[in-house]
């Protein structure tokens, strides 16, 4: 039996060692937060993510090999194997600043880790994604004390979705460590591959080294994000030509070289990681001398804003070049479905230009409407949040579909024509509802990289 400590009880650490207590029972779980009301929920009902399948896991193991506390130094003294599993946010000061990564969280971890550990030989897994080399620095700090610990670090990322994050943890497509090259280094990731091959098949545990399995993380998440970002540049393409986006995207997806996955034309991704992790990876390419695959990362991102520029831009000039006044109902605020998370989210610079033209914005969203408040508390101007979506609907001039929720598609739009403006617009920014249905009902329709259904 071994300790487990994971520092950072967030939408990583959180679900991650629920999974880990489920199965492997002979395991004491400890994850630890500075945030107590963070904690105080984990050890409710009301969990404090929204993770379809979550609590029923959760519920399973809390109170017998899975604990969730805030002192961290104490957990830290007799932990084995410490994952650390805190934001790695964009530094928004001095060098790097809008760029690299803000390592303060991780080195503050690091130093606790140092002061605190008591046994032996303690294993640090890296579970926050970081700058490549980051391993380094933190084997750095943990050498630098009078610590008797001999401590080995790990890197294994984590690639779960929100949304789908029980799923992604129970049926991974692959588990990353890497560790060091020499005897210790590797006893340490096998140490760690032994534990997720509880339930992952042994194929699937892939073993490098550090700095690939560092690198490997924030590649997977650019070349994810840079498929959204090529499919929406051709979205544009396709309203100029008549061309179809949702059957170029099956056609070009049918080719297995390219495959069908992450090819859906939208008003922008968003989330916590793929703008960081691109910004990231570009200000890694300009601090090791390579500005031309810095500036070609950084493009995907540029693209990115460039979307939910113009998803807004096409409210603006089909309501007739004014929205002063105007209500424009928002269905959806999270930045996917699934989830209640609105890091950003695309509908966050889109209120944004919305109450810079004195629009009434009413947000509606089945989980992240306290999320949605937060974001919207300092933005100047009428933004109400509604609990029913009729009601934010009631007196709209115009939808703007944000998050495909699958609700939204079932419902009562006849009822909804009947208590909107006319002409009534709807802006599907996930081409996510039936357009053609809409039409007939009376609304215009604008779905993203299709000819628009127009009355007027
Ligand atoms: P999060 O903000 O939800 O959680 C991080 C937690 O760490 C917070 O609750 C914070 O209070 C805590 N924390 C910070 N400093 C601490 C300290 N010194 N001691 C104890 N706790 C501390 O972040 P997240 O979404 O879980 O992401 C964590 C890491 O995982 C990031 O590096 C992220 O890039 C990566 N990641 C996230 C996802 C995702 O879907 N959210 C997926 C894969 C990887
Ligand atoms: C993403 C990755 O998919 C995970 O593998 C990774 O672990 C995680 O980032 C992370 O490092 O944080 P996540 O951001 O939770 O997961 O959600 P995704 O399903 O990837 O969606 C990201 C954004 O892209 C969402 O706004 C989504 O709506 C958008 N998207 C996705 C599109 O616009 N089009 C698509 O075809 C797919």
């Amino acid at each position: 039996m071994s300790n487990i400590l994971c520092i950072g009880a967030g939408y990583v650490g959180g679900p991650t060692m629920a999974i880990i207590a489920k199965n492997c029972p002979e395991h004491r779980i400890t994850v630890v937060d500075i945030n107590q009301e963070r904690i105080d929920r984990w050890n409710s009902n009301d969990l404090p993510i929204y993770e379809p399948g979550l609590l029923e896991v959760v519920q399973q193991a809390r109170g017998r090999n899975l604990f969730f506390h805030t002192d961290v130094a104490q957990a830290t003294t007799d932990a084995d194997i410490i994952f650390v599993s805190v934001n790695t946010p964009t530094k928004m000061f001095g060098e790097g600043a809008g760029k690299a990564a803000d390592l303060q969280f991780w080195e503050k971890t690091a130093r606790d880790i140092l002061d605190n550990c008591r046994k032996p030989n303690v294993i640090v897994v890296e579970k926050s994604t970081l700058p490549v080399r980051t391993a380094e620095a933190m084997a750095r700090i943990l050498e630098s004390g009078k610590s008797s610990t001999k401590f080995s670090v790990v890197s294994n990322p984590e690639f779960l979705a929100e949304g789908t994050a029980i799923e992604d943890l129970t049926t991974p497509d692959r588990v990353l460590i890497g560790g060091g090259q020499n005897e210790t280094g590797r006893k340490a990731a096998e140490t760690v591959a032994e534990l997720y091959a509880h339930w992952v098949p042994r194929e699937r545990i892939l073993l490098t080294n550090v700095w690939s399995s560092e690198l490997s993380k924030l590649v997977a998440n650019a070349m994810l994000a840079q498929r959204i970002s090529s499919v929406n540049s051709i979205s544009a393409l396709c309203e100029r030509t008549e061309a179809d986006i949702a059957e170029v995207s099956k056609a070009i997806g049918m080719d297995t070289r390219i495959g069908s996955k992450f090819l859906e034309a939208s008003i922008g991704f968003g989330g916590s990681c793929f703008r960081k992790d691109i910004l990231h990876l570009s200000y890694l390419c300009e601090y090791y001398g390579l500005p031309e695959v810095a500036d070609y990362w950084a493009s995907v991102v540029h693209i990115n804003e460039w979307q939910t520029d113009r998803f807004f831009q096409s409210i603006l000039h089909q309501l007739f070049n004014t929205l002063a006044g105007k209500a424009i109902a928002l269905l959806g605020f999270a930045f996917k479905q699934d989830t209640g998370d609105t890091r950003d989210s695309p509908a966050i610079p889109l209120c944004e230009k919305l109450l810079g033209e004195h629009a009434k914005v009413r947000v509606h969203d089945p989980k992240a409407l306290e999320n949605a408040r937060i974001d919207l508390k300092d933005m100047q101007g009428d933004v109400r949040f509604v609990e029913d979506v009729y009601e934010a609907l009631d007196g709209a001039h115009a939808i703007a579909l944000v998050t495909q929720w699958a609700e939204y598609r079932e419902l009562d739009f006849e009822r909804i024509y009947n208590k909107m403006v006319k002409p009534a617009f709807i802006f599907d920014g996930r081409n996510h509802l039936e357009h053609e249905k809409l039409f007939e009902i009376g609304f215009n329709v604008f779905p993203l990289g299709k000819p628009p259904l127009k009355h007027v």
